[in-house]
């Protein structure tokens, strides 16, 4: 009788799956039966594209309508398959014609009144369709500045079912109301970021979008804390892993928001990488889709396990660890996070993703940051400064301390003590400290150099790369690692610790513009990795 295909597209993760979606049409007692999507969804989609579909002024055919979405191994979550089963049906029932549909990929959930609402994901599903061959793609109007982000694919925004019939019967495309205003945060994300200064939800982006005024907290703000900068500097250069520990109102979180901001900016690559994870989370800016900063993600240490690692039903949200891919993850208190919490960022931090199990199957989102720890040294924050009187009692020091003990701690290449800011150093007597662009620019460098060295290689940054290989194909200059190995002998270090030592010192290295590290890199990256200071102070500025 009558038969329509169209395509939509499923998310697994952040990888988008074409989907097709076959309505047929025979003679009997009218019945609308939707296979291939999961119960639930199955339900509540059959209502509303039947709504949408009459509240657009067609007629619903009564006759045994039958729709499905196939592959049927595919796991199917979410709202965004409704207006391609729409499609189908009207094509199915020749309101439109099947053929201007069949080569369509359709995105996008129906309102009962008819109109198209986002949904997450769109850049994913987009790059999929276009993946596959598709060229011209139809999505919620507010998602098509997103959905244009990939080459060589048309985009059609519609706003309401009603808009996409007239587009396919080539008539007159009704004006619709622009959408309700992007109000009502979005509840999984709140208390997920530290509103950090000038960073709104703690997402770093989008600098010199707004013409030349810095829109950036600045590095130069932070006075003193010269140990600290370095580290920070270190960790931006080779992707490391830094805790930094030490009272509270020292400037921790201070430099953990400028941290962003020394990074390069993302490449073309990861730019769609970040952006699609983005996208499912749903938290893109409308005007302003390609995510091209580092992103900065602090999650509080209250947030849940799902806000950190990821999950949810329907398409399952990226977390904290997944947006703060190839960016910035920062832990601030991180000893009183849950001790599931840290130990769920093992498995990132091992892998670069985390595996998320569902009831259809497992899925993988990305999750590569560089993470910085900051913690108070006991619960009053006031230990081992002169005449503070910190009167936590020894054992709970201990206890405070050894929560971020062991495994995560093993990851982290550079540690800090941070000293309290003196009223000299806020007095600007020490000379206001580098800015960020100068810092940015060196880091910049250094990470050229690495990946200069590093080429032909899988890795790009120093800490990417594993000791072995360090130690046989990349070894320090002769007697570099002399007081390393007097370190070893006294069981002052591991033998990993070493293999550590060498990779922060040809970080070192490539900051000063070296060929390979001498003994002055590796006395530097002992101190950056033990936190204990051995006097091997580079002069500012890095130069040698
Ligand atoms: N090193 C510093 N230089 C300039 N201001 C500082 C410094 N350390 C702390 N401050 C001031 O104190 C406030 C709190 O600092 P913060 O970074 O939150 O400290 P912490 O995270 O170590 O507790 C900052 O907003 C800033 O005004
Ligand atoms: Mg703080
Ligand atoms: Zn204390």
């Amino acid at each position: 009788m009558g038969f329509a295909r169209a395509c939509s597209v499923a998310l697994v993760g952040v990888d988008g799956v074409v989907v097709e979606v076959q309505a047929d049409l025979e003679p009997g007692v009218a019945a609308f039966t939707l296979v291939g999507l999961p119960d639930k969804t199955l339900v509540e989609s059959r209502d509303r594209v039947r709504a949408a579909v009459v509240n657009s002024g067609a007629a619903w055919p009564q006759k045994k309508l039958t729709v499905g979405l196939s592959p049927a191994s595919v796991p199917k979550g979410g709202a965004g398959f409704d207006l391609a089963v729409a499609a189908a049906v009207l094509g199915a029932a020749e309101v439109v014609d099947p053929g201007a549909i069949a080569d369509l990929v359709l995105i996008g959930e129906l309102g009962l009144d008819g109109r198209v609402r986002p949904v997450r994901g769109i850049l994913p599903a987009v790059l999929a369709a276009a993946e596959a061959g598709y060229r011209q793609v139809v999505v919620p109007q507010q998602c098509a500045a997103e959905a244009a982000l990939v080459p060589d694919v048309s985009v059609l925004g519609v706003r309401s079912l009603r808009q996409l019939i007239a587009v396919l019967t080539d008539g007159v495309v009704p004006e619709e109301e622009p959408p309700d205003p992007p109000g009502r945060p979005d509840p999984m994300l709140a208390g997920l970021f530290v509103p950090g200064a000038g960073l709104g939800t703690g997402l770093a982006r989008g600098a010199g979008s707004g013409g030349e005024a810095p829109d950036h907290p600045d590095l130069s703000d932070v006075a003193g804390q010269h140990a600290a900068r370095r580290a920070l500097e270190v960790a931006a250069a080779g992707g490391h892993h830094l805790f930094l520990s030490g009272p509270p109102g020292a400037g921790k979180t201070m430099l953990a928001e400028r941290l962003p901001w020394i990074l390069p900016p993302l490449t073309r690559q990861d730019s769609l990488e970040v952006t699609a994870v983005h996208s499912v989370a749903g938290i893109l800016p409308p005007g302003e889709p390609l995510v091209t900063k580092p992103p900065y993600c602090a999650p509080h240490h209250s947030a849940t396990m799902q806000s950190l690692v990821g999950g949810g039903a329907g398409v399952p949200r990226p977390g904290a660890v997944s947006l703060a891919h190839r960016g910035v993850l920062f832990l601030d208190e991180a000893a009183e996070f849950s001790a599931k919490a840290l130990d769920a960022l093992r498995q990132p931090l091992e892998s670069g993703h985390v595996v998320i199990a569902r009831a259809a199957g497992v899925v993988r989102l990305p999750a590569r940051f560089l993470m910085l720890l900051a913690a108070n040294p006991c619960p009053c924050g006031r230990h081992n400064l002169q005449g503070a009187g910190c009167e936590c009692p020894a054992s709970v020091v201990r206890r405070y301390q050894a929560r971020l003990s062991g495994p995560l701690l093993d990851r982290v290449d550079l540690r800090v003590e941070v000293e309290p800011v003196t009223r000299s150093d806020l007095l600007g007597r020490g000379g206001r400290g580098e800015d960020t662009a100068t810092v940015a620019d060196r880091v910049r460098e250094a990470r050229a150099r690495a990946a200069a060295r590093l080429a032909d290689t899988p890795w790009r940054l120093n800490s990417e790369v594993p000791g072995h290989e360090l130690r046989t194909r990349w070894p320090a200059a002769p007697g570099a690692l002399a007081q390393a190995e007097r370190d070893l002998e006294r069981g002052l270090l591991t033998a990993r610790g070493l293999d550590r030592v060498l990779r922060v010192a040809w970080t070192v290295a490539d900051l000063r513009g070296r060929d390979r590290p001498d003994a002055l890199d590796v006395a530097v990256a002992l101190e950056l990795r033990t936190g204990i200071a051995r006097g091997a102070t580079l002069p500012p500025g890095g130069g040698s």
